[in-house]
């Protein structure tokens, strides 16, 4: 698995770095991942899910958030799905990052009873195991960048731990910061509440912290919610500091009955 993640990363070296929290491409892929499970093609299953998803894409074009669940005939037969935009999307660009997404894992999941995609502006997942309303504070993506220069690092460390402290204190469910050439971003899934965001950013905000201490940005996706910083000239420091890649390091891990997929 290590051995796949350098890979990808070195083969998506030349998209890695410019796809961090600055990024203008929402539609670009950050991680995805089916479920074991598989339904039967043409199946009561199949046509509640192709419901749902149909109902995530048009919901997508007036609301940031939403969720839906299609009950079939059977118990078997129910499917659960949200997505969950990123606060700062336009409708328009909301429901087209949606349904990329959907294509994206209707293409990866082809007959996977549960998926998940998280691109740059939004997430999606359905599966047929509930998980709507529930709390989940596993780590599913973490990414950090290259350190920064040793002689801004203290400066940047500070500066990016005051955001950050900063975005723990804001209470929306999605939150942005910035401190020089620091910028910070969280957002929290809509089916969580005020107290249940609180938790699950204060979750990835502390690992984000630890974990990619004097990184030149780091990406912590938790479940239900995720925290992102980086530093303006991202670009420019990485590229210096390209080599040797073990500065880089990414970790997937499975969460519940999904494994994940690393593509981009
Ligand atoms: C999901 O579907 C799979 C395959 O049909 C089945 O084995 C599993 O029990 C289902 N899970 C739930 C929660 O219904």
């Amino acid at each position: 698995m290590e051995t796949n993640a350098v890979l990808s990363l070195s083969l998506s070296i030349c998209t890695f770095f410019i796809q961090t929290v600055l990024s203008s491409s929402t539609d670009s892929f950050v991680f995805g991942g089916c479920s074991q499970p598989q339904y039967t093609p043409n199946s009561p299953f199949e046509s509640n899910l192709n419901s749902l998803l149909t109902s995530l894409v048009n919901s997508a074009t007036y609301s940031s958030y939403n969720s839906f669940t299609v009950i079939g005939s059977t118990p078997q037969d129910v499917v659960y799905g949200l997505y969950q935009c990123r606060g700062d999307l336009s409708m328009p660009d909301c429901a087209t990052c949606v349904a990329r997404a959907i294509t994206k894992v209707g293409s990866y999941c082809p007959t996977a009873c549960g998926g998940a995609v998280q691109l740059q502006g939004c997430y999606v997942k359905y599966d047929n195991a509930s998980f709507l309303g529930a709390e989940d504070k596993n780590v599913v993506y973490k990414k950090c960048g290259p350190s920064v220069e040793y002689a801004k690092e203290e400066e940047i460390v500070g500066r990016r731990d005051a955001v950050m402290g900063g975005l723990m204190s804001d209470g929306g469910m999605f939150r942005v910061g910035g401190s020089g050439e620091v910028q910070a971003l969280a957002q929290c899934m809509g089916d969580l509440g005020v107290g249940e965001c609180r938790d699950c950013l204060s979750e990835a905000i502390g690992r984000l912290k630890s974990d990619c201490r004097a990184a030149v940005y780091g990406d912590l996706f938790l479940g239900k919610c995720y925290a992102r910083f980086s530093t303006v000239g991202a670009w420019g420091i990485a590229a210096k500091r390209r080599l040797p890649l073990s500065l880089d390091y990414l970790l997937i891990m499975g969460l519940l009955s999904l494994s994940f997929f690393m593509l981009s």
